[in-house]
Parts: C-alpha cells; structure tokens; sequence
C-alpha cells in the first residue's frame, strides 16, 4: 500500500515507518520536525511542513496515489494542553479535521488513528476495557475522543475504515538500536529515569507517594514501542470500507513508578536518584489496558511482555545516544 504518516518522524511514527516498510509498504512521512528529528526517518521519503499547510498536502494527494494515511501529528503533553489548551484544538482538532476533508475529496477512505488511554479519564476500575465511559480530564484526552467521535461518524457517512489506537504508555526502543525516545522537554518516566542514573538529569521526581496503590505510587502499562508500530501495520492492513475499530493497545500488566525505578537500576547496574515529591495534576493512580479486543480482531500480540526487556532497549539507546539523535 501507499501510504502517508503524519508526524512519521515522532517516537511512535518513526517506529510505525520502520515496521511499515519492513512489511513492504511505500511510505511518505509528513512532518514538521518541531518534536520529530529528521535522522529517525529515511529522508528521501520525508515531507517537512505542518498540518495546517492545506494546499501543500492538496498537491501532495495530487501527485501521489495515496491509500491510506496514519495520523499521528498531534501534539501530546497533557500539562501543556491544560495551561494552553488553543494549541491542541487548533491542531489536535482543527487540522486533523482539515486533513480528514483533504482525504475525503481525494476519496482516501481508510485511516489509523493515533489516540490514547487519556480518552477515559479516571476509570472507574481497571484493566481498561474499550466499553468504558469516555470521560477525557485534560484537553488533550478531549481533542483526541473528538477526533475518534469524528472518524467514526465520516465512517459512517462515507463508508471509511479506521481504527484509532489508544495506546497506553508507550516505551523502549527499537531492538536494533537505531531509533528511539529523545522528546525535547522529556517528561517520561523511563527515559527520566534512565537519564538520571547517566548522571544526565537531575534526580527523579516520584510524583506522589500516598496513592491508593501497593507502595502508594501510580501504576501504568508500559507498552514496547515496536509492539504499537505493529499493532499500526496490522489494523492498516485489517481495515476496509466500513471498519470502525476502538482499539486499547497496552500490555496488560501494571507496573508501579518504584517498580519502574528498581527494573532501571537492575537492568543499567546504576543507581537512580530520587526525590519523593508532590502529585502531579491530573494523574490517575492506575491505568491498565485490557488489550483482549486488539489481539482477537487483530491478531495482535506483544512482543515484549517483561518490563525489563523494554527497560533494556531504551537502556541500549540512551547509552548509545547520549543526546538523543544529535549524537549521531
Ligand atoms: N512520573 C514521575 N516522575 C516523573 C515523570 C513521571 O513520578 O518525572 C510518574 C507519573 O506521575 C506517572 C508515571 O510516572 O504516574 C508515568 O508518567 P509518564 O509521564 O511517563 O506518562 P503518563 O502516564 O503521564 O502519560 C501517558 C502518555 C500520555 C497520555 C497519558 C494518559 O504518555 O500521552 O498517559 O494519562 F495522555
């Protein structure tokens, strides 16, 4: 298939481009580099400009005989989206929703969708199953329910396919060591920690320690990185007209900050420095996917299921880009 990803460049894109063309597809990345690096992304495939830029991907779709489009331009820190929510529904909403009447007047009738496990909010119990209530608590989580509400009524309406992928937390890097996680402003647990322990990050801030959890700190699903790019390629590959999938893409299992910070240590031989510190807003104390729907309609399975097997990709690329891409 022939096919565009937006934001390609990304941690999560440049994995899906990875595993796309290992799978024989024809790939174009769109992207504005503003979060994604130019080096995670075979070049010559690569399209720089921003998803606002209408008349640009109107020529684009013009030129080429585009199948499908996986959307993952967005942006997706969930604190900057509560202080300056303008930016995530101009972009997160508004050019999405730009992007989607390009695709519908170029008759490209089948999407993925990258959305998130921000779409449920608090849930009332865990693990997460996709019937669950939709109650985003930050906009982020509200542009990202938008756009799936919005995909699944244009599927409805002109008979698209599409599948959005609420990934729960995605992690680690890819098993060759070529790319992986480097977030300008990193505020992910594993690559903080890891970061830390190379003495290249102040030590680790635990974000609250009386939650209502085992050792009192948040629990999440961490889920391998090339785990969700397959997961792409194969809902690409499942979807035709009038497919409507709604997908939790997460291992499984939960694992508790201090866990994370202990399989850190075991898995680098270093210490992790660490302060106890406040809550951080908006933080649910566990979020666990059920991921029972995406392995029966998908055939989907994880890769990695152990915490330290992820923890040691994502150790291996640290170690060996100590400045995330910049240092190649
Ligand atoms: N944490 C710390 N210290 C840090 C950073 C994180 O204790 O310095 C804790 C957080 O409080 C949280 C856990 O580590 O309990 C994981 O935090 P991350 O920032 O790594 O990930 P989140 O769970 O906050 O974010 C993920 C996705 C978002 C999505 C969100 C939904 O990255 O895209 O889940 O809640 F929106």
């Amino acid at each position: 298939m022939q096919v565009l990803v937006t934001g390609g460049a990304g941690y999560i894109g440049s994995h899906t481009v990875k595993a796309l063309r290992a799978k024989g597809h024809d790939v174009w990345i769109y992207d504005n580099l503003v979060y994604g690096h130019k080096q995670a992304v075979p070049q010559d495939r690569l399209l720089v400009g921003n998803l606002a830029e209408i008349d640009r991907l109107d020529h684009f779709f013009v030129t080429h005989s585009i199948d499908a489009v996986i959307h993952f331009a967005a942006y997706a820190s969930v604190g900057e989206s509560v202080h300056n929510p303008s930016k995530y529904y101009l972009n997160n909403v508004h050019d999405t929703l730009g992007l989607l009447e390009l695709l519908r007047k170029h008759h490209i009738h089948r999407v993925v969708f990258s959305s998130s496990c921000a779409v449920y909010g608090i849930p009332p119990k865990t693990p997460i199953t996709e019937d669950m209530p939709k109650n985003p608590i930050n906009p982020y989580g509200r542009t990202k329910l938008m756009i799936e509400q919005a995909l699944d009524d244009y599927a409805q309406a002109y008979e698209w396919g599409y599948a959005s992928l609420r990934y729960f937390n995605a992690a680690g890097a890819s098993r060759d060591g070529e790319i992986g996680e480097d977030h300008r402003n990193e505020g992910h647990l594993i690559p903080l920690a890891i970061l830390a322990a190379m003495g290249q990050k102040p030590p680790l801030q635990i974000f609250g320690t009386d939650y209502p959890t085992p050792d009192g700190t948040c629990i999440r699903d961490y889920i391998h990185v090339e785990d969700l790019a397959l997961a792409h390629v194969m809902a690409l590959e499942k979807i035709e007209a009038g497919t409507h999938l709604n997908l939790n893409l997460g291992m499984g299992k939960g694992y508790s900050v201090r866990e994370v910070i202990t399989t850190v240590e075991a898995v680098s031989g270093r210490q992790v420095p660490c302060v106890e510190a406040a809550r951080r807003i908006g933080d649910p104390a566990e979020l666990v996917a059920d991921p029972t729907q995406a392995m029966q309609i998908l055939g989907w399975q994880p890769r990695y299921t152990d915490l330290a097997e992820i923890i040691q990709t994502a150790w291996k690329w640290h170690s060996t880009h100590p400045h995330g891409f910049a240092s190649q």
